[in-house]
């Protein structure tokens, strides 16, 4: 019996040292040999600090100190035991010649991990020379995404600075359950395809605290998106946010369930955009709420455009198959950039439904701009400047 309650109390002991042990594996990319010098590949330095923390049956942390870290095209795969925590202090640049990427499309990337959380830090991407390549009209690589995560779920990104990606700065595809917060995005207003968050396939994404000003779109939402927050964010300059391209492919999932709130459009593009081709298409987009939002100097504030047909190719005479319906504009203030700041231009196969218009007022040059409906139904109430063509 004694010798019963001797192991019983060690094994107790031991537990306690477990739990006590379990928040402290912590794994410092220095120690696995990365350089803070900027010059130095660290790329297998952090993909063997990825490898500890991602084998570590206890919760564990990447630290990433100050400095600069040069990193080439690097893929973060999961799944792992338990949980990881990456805290950035540092930059993390790319490789000065941009072919250095090659065609992979990435630069970070994150596959099939759970319970990952990014804290911090700035990544710059140097993408100049790949959008010159592009302009010049030469035969250039696809281009990589800043960070992206494909099939993974619970996931927290926090504080991150992106700065001049090559194309799309972030890239949530394929996950469930995302938060991010307090993130910046930052590239010229001409360069090429650099949307700021890119979601897609995704359930319960959550954007928050967010400043956006790149040249293309601010967020962009593709299809089989649904359950989507996105508040307090600043955008411009950029094209906006945008719920498309949508319905290029025939077979496509909807997008619904999404709703933006209290946001700020400077000087961009277009403010809350709706866009799909003009092409049959089964794809939808449903229940979006768009409230509380200050459009300065914006070109198309308010706009759905279903006739998409980039150099009229594979969709001149056609219509969009993709079905809108339950949109609601609530309480948008401010100016617009162009006489026209309410444009509905829907599918005349398939109208647009149960648009909603409360309390809109947009101004060009100091007057009432103007709307312009295309095969629209719905209700307007409240204040509406310019008049509802709903
Ligand atoms: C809509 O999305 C929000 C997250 O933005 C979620 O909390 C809510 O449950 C969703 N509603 C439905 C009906 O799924």
């Amino acid at each position: 019996m004694a010798k019963f309650v001797v192991s019983y109390v060690v094994l107790f002991l031991f537990c306690i040292f477990q739990q006590s042990n379990a928040a402290s594996a912590s794994y410092n990319v220095i120690k696995f040999g990365a350089k803070p010098d900027g010059k130095t590949d660290s790329t297998q330095p952090f993909l063997k600090a990825w490898s500890a923390a991602c084998s570590s049956a206890s919760p564990s942390t990447i630290y990433v100190p100050k400095g600069r870290y040069l990193l080439k095209a690097t893929v973060f795969r999961g799944p792992c035991k338990n949980k990881i925590t990456v805290q950035i202090d540092g930059t993390l640049v790319a490789p000065t010649d941009y072919r250095a990427l090659g065609n992979s499309g990435y630069w970070i990337l994150f596959i099939k991990v759970n319970r990952v959380s990014v804290f911090g830090g700035t990544l710059d991407a140097k993408g100049a020379g790949f959008w010159a390549c592009r302009k010049s009209g030469q035969n250039c690589p696809v281009g990589a995404r800043s960070i992206t995560f494909n099939w993974a779920n619970d996931i927290l990104i926090s504080g991150l600075t992106s700065i001049n990606s090559q194309s799309m700065h972030l890239v949530i595809n394929s996950c469930n359950n995302v938060l991010v917060r307090n993130v910046r995005v930052i590239a010229p207003d001409q360069s090429p395809n650099t949307d700021g968050i890119h979601v897609q396939t995704s359930t319960g994404v959550t954007i928050t605290g967010s400043t956006l000003q790149t040249g293309d779109d601010c967020i962009s939402i593709g299809p089989s998106t649904r359950n989507m927050l996105m508040s307090s964010i600043k955008c411009g300059p950029g094209h906006g946010i945008s719920i498309g391209s949508l319905g290029k492919e025939f077979n496509e999932g909807g997008v619904e369930n999404i709703t933006l709130t209290n946001s700020i459009f400077s000087g961009s593009d277009n403010g809350v955009r709706i866009k799909s081709w003009a092409r049959p298409s089964n794809g939808f987009v449903r229940n979006v709420v768009f409230q509380n939002l200050i459009m300065k100097n914006v070109e198309n504030p308010i706009i759905i455009d279903q006739n998409y047909c980039p150099n009229n190719q594979g969709c001149p005479r056609q219509s969009s198959g993709v079905k809108i319906s339950q949109v609601t504009y609530r309480n948008i203030q401010g100016t617009s950039a162009t006489p026209e700041a309410v444009t509905f231009h829907c599918s005349p196969s398939n109208p647009c439904r149960g648009i909603k218009l409360q309390d809109i007022k947009l101004t060009y040059l100091n007057t009432a701009a103007t709307s312009s409906c295309k095969n629209i139904g719905g209700t307007s109430s409240g204040v509406l400047m310019p008049e509802s063509c709903v």
